[in-house]
């Protein structure tokens, strides 16, 4: 049986931020205006500390500003509201990303809302969540179901009357990844932790994208032939030897004797989210200074 291609995120990743760099040039020469990313991290999660590192660095890597605020985990709402506000009046910052998950003492809904909907680089406001819905495109869309989007759209090309499945239905990924399946003319099967049947649901697809974080629960039998496949899953996996490794939502091994094209974890989407995230910041500051979106 033919091997599936396996999708090179992270080299689709260094092409669209060497875009993103260039455009980035061209805004600073021709508007005079650098694209600024503001992140804000509570608490100390391991996690998260890598993510915001990254970020920060690919941000000054594509010649934008980056700014980066550690607050303590002890933070009040209070005073997370009020940086958000400074930060929503502050005219060099483009874009504002909190990062996820907040210490429970926080309600995650306000803090997303409570940042000026032009700066909400992840696309998860609520005003954000409704024109992607109403396909109104000066809206952000969020950073990984965009990132796969541009895999999927690279692999398949003209995606119209294709069936998708979407495995995990949260807010950052999930239904947001629907919505962009819906507006490429996809025929759009939401399934999630209550679905019966999964694994038939899941065969009748030509495009799979699994965002649940249950390690290697899409198995080989699961797929049709010829089907692309999209891992979201980042999960960590605990080894005999008592090291980690990190481990997709599918079974890479068996997949890839079926599918057309599979990405792998890691090295897949991982890459592209934070290429998107940067994109987004560039749109952000185009639209904030009435510069046309470049194509990138
Ligand atoms: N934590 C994990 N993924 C994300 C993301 O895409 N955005 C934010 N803000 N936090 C996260």
């Amino acid at each position: 049986m033919t091997k599936a291609k396996t999708i090179d995120g992270k080299a689709f990743a260094e092409k669209l931020r060497k875009k993103i760099t260039a455009q980035t040039a061209i805004m600073k020469e021709k508007h005079n205006v650098i694209p600024g990313l503001a992140v804000i991290l509570i608490g100390e999660d391991p996690a998260s500390q890598v993510y915001v590192r990254n970020k920060g660095k690919q941000t000054i890597e594509a010649g934008m500003n980056s700014y980066e605020f550690k607050m303590p985990p002890t933070t009040t709402q209070k005073k997370l509201i009020a940086k958000i506000k400074q930060l929503n009046k502050d005219k060099t910052v483009h874009g504002i990303l909190v990062q996820l998950p907040l210490p429970k003492s926080i309600d995650e809904r306000t803090i997303i809302n409570a940042i000026a909907p032009e700066k909400d680089v992840d696309g998860f406001h609520v005003i954000n969540v409704g024109k992607l819905a109403t396909s109104q495109d000066d809206g952000m869309v969020p950073c990984t179901p965009l990132g796969c989007m541009v895999l999927i759209k690279d692999t398949m090309g003209n995606l119209t009357g294709k069936h998708a499945i979407v495995i995990g239905r949260s807010n950052i990924v999930g239904k947001p990844m629907a919505q962009l399946l819906l507006r490429e003319n996809c025929t759009v099967t939401m399934a999630h932790s209550r679905t019966h049947d999964l694994e038939a649901e899941c065969r009748r697809a030509d495009i799979v994208v699994s965002a649940v974080g249950v390690e290697e629960i899409v198995r080989g039998e699961w797929i049709k032939p010829g089907a692309v496949v999209i891992d979201v899953g980042i999960n960590r996996v605990q080894l005999s030897d008592g090291s980690y490794k990190l481990s997709g939502d599918v079974c890479f091994e068996e997949v890839a004797k079926v599918a057309r094209a599979i990405t792998p974890v890691p090295g897949g989407v991982g890459p592209m989210t934070i290429a998107c995230l940067l994109g987004n910041t560039l749109k952000a500051a185009c639209l904030q200074n009435g510069v046309e979106v470049p194509e990138v």
